[in-house]
This record gives structure tokens, sequence and C-alpha cells, in this order.
């Protein structure tokens, strides 16, 4: 049985698949497949092993006898789900594994736009550090700071545990449970952005919320790019409304917004949030059991909930 593998993953995941007897086409890049090339291998898999930049629409799933989706992230935005419930297509993906190291990172990015670690960095490899100064480099008080979470999974929760350990006040927003939105915004010193992607979520962060944060408040998005309408984003940084970023996602994924580039006030990462070693390992197996499970005619472990087929 024939599965595509959309991008060279921990070869304790690829072993998985061997050991299942698995006939793998294996995309062994680094970069993405491009949308050619998965149209050209799809045809004749059984399943496919995507990652969160392969659009696994309704054109591709129209594409091959494809009955299994297992999904290298815990975010599945990119997956058509309406087609693959309509298809029978069952799909999985990979939450919990990551999410120790999503929230360090939302951590390390809280740190390092709070305590203007780019600026720092910049000025001893310019040397221009003359010495210790009172006055230099004055940034966020961490202990007593109010942290807003949105959106209380996994992630969030993961995240609030770290804040608190730094001293500072946690409070959140989500669809279930929280303070309202507005409130949270007004009020927060640090906003950390943690719901999925969907449609109800795409720009909820635009330029009226945007608007409604703290003067000088910091956003952090280890998230979902489109969350956050990122040309109203440069444009509170560019009125001083905004105090910082730290973004590991973008709205156009992987080109960023020209005006975050030359920022001292914002952080940018590659969206590395789960790029751990033992992470990516989890990742990696956890996506490959459940493909095989799949395609072996099991519930995966890790499913995705489907939408209810339309009748037509
Ligand atoms: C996910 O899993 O959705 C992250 O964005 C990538 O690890």
């Amino acid at each position: 049985m024939r599965v595509l593998v959309t991008r060279t993953i921990a070869e304790e995941g690829m072993t998985v698949l061997r050991e299942a007897g698995l006939d793998i086409d294996l995309w062994a890049r680094e970069d993405p497949i491009p949308a050619a090339e998965l149209r050209a291998r799809v045809p004749g898999c059984a399943g496919i092993l995507s990652m969160l930049t392969d659009p696994i629409d309704r054109d591709i799933l129209a594409l091959g006898p494809v009955r299994a989706v297992a999904q290298h992230a815990v975010g599945v935005d990119n997956i058509d789900l309406a087609t693959c419930a309509a298809r029978g297509v069952r799909v999985s993906h990979t939450p919990g594994v990551l999410t120790d190291a999503t929230a360090d990172l939302a951590m390390a990015l809280l740190l390092g736009v709070g305590r203007r670690l780019r600026e720092g960095d910049a000025m001893v490899r310019a040397g221009r550090f003359q010495g210790w100064a009172p006055t230099m480099l004055r940034g966020l008080d961490l202990a007593g700071a109010r942290l807003g979470v949105v959106g209380w999974g996994r992630i969030g929760q993961a995240v609030a545990r770290r804040a608190e350990a730094f001293g500072m006040e946690v409070v959140h927003h989500s669809r279930s449970s929280g303070i309202d939105l507005d409130t949270l915004l007004s009020t927060a010193d640090v906003v950390s952005l943690h719901c999925p992607l969907t449609p109800a979520t795409r720009h909820l962060l635009d330029a009226t919320r945007l608007g409604r944060m703290k003067r000088g408040a910091v956003l952090i998005n280890t998230a979902r790019g489109p969350v956050v309408d990122e040309a109203a984003l440069v444009a509170a940084l560019e009125a001083g409304h905004i105090g910082g970023a730290g973004l590991d996602v973008y709205e156009q994924e992987p080109r960023v917004h020209p005006g975050l580039l030359d920022r001292d006030d914002v952080l940018l990462l590659p969206h590395a949030g789960s790029a751990t070693w033992g992470t990516r390992r989890r990742m990696a197996v956890m996506a490959a059991r459940d493909l095989v499970s799949m395609l072996q005619g099991s519930a995966p472990a890790h499913p995705v909930a489907l939408p209810a087929p339309l009748d037509n």
C-alpha cells in the first residue's frame, strides 16, 4: 500500500512506516513539497503523512484513493475536513506532544520582547555597549504584569503555568471560559495567542481589537499567523500603540510583512514552536502510527473530529 510522506521527518517515524510494510513515497526535503509535486504524487496513494504547509484540499483529495491523512502537527487548518468527511477520509493529528515545546517558545518570545534581547544583543555586537547604566534598556517587569491568554487549550494553559512561575497574573479568554476578549485586551500587559485558526478566529485581532489593547502592551503569537491582521499590527506598532511583538507565525507564511523586518521591538522566529529533538521525534512517531492504524481500518489514537457530511 502506497503512502506519501510530504517532508523529511524524524527517522523514528519512517521506521514505523517501514515496519508496517508500506510503500513510501518520501519528499525528502526540508522545504515544502511544491503544489505540482503534491498533485503528481497523490494519485495511487492510500494515505498521506501531511505537514501544515500542504493544502490538503478538495482537488488533492479528489486525485487518489486517499483513505487517511495523518497530519504531522496539532493544527489542521490546511486540511479540508468537510471534504474528508464527505469522502470517508480519516484524519489524525499530533496533540499533546508539542505542548511544552510550544509553551517554552512562547515564553522565550515573551521574555525576549519584554526584556529587549534583540536590542541588547545588537548593541553588544556593534560595540555600542559602553558599560552598565541605570537608564539603559529598561523593559517589562514580569512579576506583577498581567498576561492575557487567548485560547485555553493545552498550550495556553502550559504558558499560563510558566507565566505564573514568573510572578505574572494570568487571565484567559476562550469560547467557553475566562473573561471577555475586550476586557482581556484592554487590561493585559502581554497578550499571547493560543487558539486554532478557524473562520471565527481569522483576524480575531484586527485593527479594532489591536486598538483595544493597552498602550505599550506586547503581543505574542505562536498559534497561527492569520489570527492577526498583520498589516494592522504593523500600523499599531508604527503608531507606538503596541509596545512590541514576538511572532513565530505569519499571515502568509513564509512571507513576512516587510513592515516587521527592521523593527527592534519585534522578535521574529520561523514557525519553530515545536522544533525540539524530542518533540519532533514524538510527532513523527505519533503521525506514522496513526497513519498505519487508519490504513489498517482502525480508528487513529489521535483522531480529528470531522464535520457531519452533508446529504446531497
Ligand atoms: C502545530 O503543530 O500546529 C504547530 O504549528 C507546528 O508544530
